[in-house]
């Protein structure tokens, strides 16, 4: 039984939770899909959210049935270039790219002294979270360079509940990819998601938007499940 009352920590994923950089890693993996000729879906975007870089192109050369036709050396010649699209992309970013709410929830964190740590994927969150403004916020950050499994494995959320020196029971990670929301649920914390509640099934509780991810909708929820 997940209790409210417990949750000392809150751990968050970064794109698509914090701000709408999942958008811009879609728009420049279409580009990679394109260019290995890739047929790019729906289907395969929502697949993507929350996997590694590396992982999430094997994901589309297996989309398009190549995963057998591309040499390491291709592969990182690709994922490089995906990177240099993404941070042209993220260049543009400001403030005003962080989805709405998110930043009066972290500040409601603060002043009810919960623990906050962020376990993104990405090796570019600190250049992102520096452009919103949002880095005082986050001084506990996992370095995915240092996991042995990306998500949807457990690794980065037990990793975050270290360094907030919490057990899993007491924290409850944010995330909008299934990937995300069945990493935390490994991790045996409590899983919010943020989305459609028809695909992120195995969340315990989900907001359809960053609106609703307040502490008061929270505990709504946590004293039922
Ligand atoms: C996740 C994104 O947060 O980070 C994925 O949801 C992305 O789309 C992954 O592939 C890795 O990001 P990066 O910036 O290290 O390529
Ligand atoms: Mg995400």
């Amino acid at each position: 039984m997940k209790k409210f009352n417990d949750i000392k920590g809150f751990i968050f994923d970064l794109d698509g939770v914090i701000s709408t950089t999942s958008n811009l890693h879609s728009k420049a993996w279409q580009e990679i899909a394109n260019e290995v000729g890739t047929k790019w879906t729906k289907e395969l975007a929502n697949n993507l959210k929350g996997v590694s870089r590396m992982d999430s192109l094997n994901l589309i050369l297996k989309s398009g049935n190549q995963n057998h036709n591309y040499t390491a050396k291709q592969k990182k010649y690709l994922t490089d270039k995906k990177n240099s699209i993404y941070l042209r992309l993220v260049n543009q970013l400001t403030p005003y790219d962080v989805l709405p709410g998110i930043k009066d929830f972290l500040e409601s964190l603060i002043r009810n002294n919960y623990l906050i740590a962020l376990a993104s994927a990405s090796k570019n969150s600190s250049e992102v979270l520096k452009r919103l403004k949002l880095t005082r916020f986050f001084p506990k950050i996992v370095d995915p360079s240092t996991l042995k499994h990306g998500k949807p494995s457990p690794d980065i959320y037990l990793e975050a509940v270290k360094l907030l020196k919490l057990n899993p029971e007491q924290c409850a990670g944010i995330e909008d990819a299934n990937a995300g929301a069945d990493a935390i649920n490994a991790a045996n914390e409590i899983s919010i998601g943020i989305g459609n509640k028809d695909i992120l099934k195995q969340a315990d509780i989900v907001f359809s938007n960053t609106e609703k991810l307040t502490l008061d909708n929270i505990k709504k929820f946590t004293t039922i499940i």
